[in-house]
């Protein structure tokens, strides 16, 4: 069971009437400062603030991390009916799970475009530790500013915000019957080639026929 010990809760006592009733006495600043469980407090309250200034910038940038569940994520690799030859980008790729899935299960390449650094570190730790390197590569940086050319599929879960800006990019950087698999936001200017409701998410290709299947 989790408890607090009675001098951890007097220390904690002490940091709220110090902070609540804006005392500085320095003595009191002294017992505060030499108290582990205050550091512990502070170090959390500050990796909170840093989460939460990540996540809103993330957001302004594009989509705020939201990973797909790993089923649906089999499920639209399916349905984009990735093969080894094929080369995965997933626009945003979080945590990596979309990357792996693709070179693991499908043994496809893979590459990732991740803005936020601390999850494009993860994703290079994780394919380093995985013996991954040769097939998957992490880009830490923006989407809308990379090359996304070498692509024969492409993943994305975003906003409909961002899928409505970046579907110019598609057209203009996409070889033609590129397919392009998204969660939940669509797409207005590809061509849909198959909806999945159960897991609403779509099948796009970039070109100006239905493609034959
Ligand atoms: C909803 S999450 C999806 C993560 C992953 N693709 C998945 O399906 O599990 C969106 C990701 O896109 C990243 N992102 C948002 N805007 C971006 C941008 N302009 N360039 C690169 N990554 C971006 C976010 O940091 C976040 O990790």
């Amino acid at each position: 069971m989790f408890y607090f010990k009675k001098s951890q809760l007097f220390f904690f006592f002490l940091f709220l009437v110090k902070y609540f009733l804006f005392l500085n006495k320095p003595i009191l600043n002294l017992i505060l400062l030499s108290n582990i469980t205050v550091i512990i407090f502070w170090f959390l309250i500050t990796a909170l603030f840093f989460l939460i200034v990540l996540m809103l910038w993330t957001n302004a940038k594009g989509a705020p991390w939201l990973p797909t569940p790993r089923k649906k994520v089999i499920r639209m690799l399916q349905m984009a009916n990735v093969k080894p030859e094929d080369t995965v980008l997933d626009l945003g790729c979080g945590d990596g799970r979309v990357l792996l899935a693709a070179a693991r299960r499908f043994k496809a390449k893979a590459i990732g475009i991740e803005i936020d650094p601390l999850k494009a570190f993860w994703c290079k730790i994780l394919i380093t530790f995985l013996g991954l390197r040769k097939q998957v590569k992490v880009i830490c940086g923006n989407f809308f500013k990379e090359d996304i050319s070498a692509a024969t599929v492409v993943f994305c879960y975003l906003l409909q915000s961002t899928n409505n800006k970046l579907e110019e990019k598609l057209i203009q950087e996409l070889s033609p019957e590129t397919r392009v698999v998204t969660n939940t936001f669509i797409f207005h200017s590809l061509v849909l080639v198959k909806i999945d409701d159960a897991t609403r998410s779509y099948l796009y290709y970039v070109g100006t026929e239905p493609k034959k299947t």
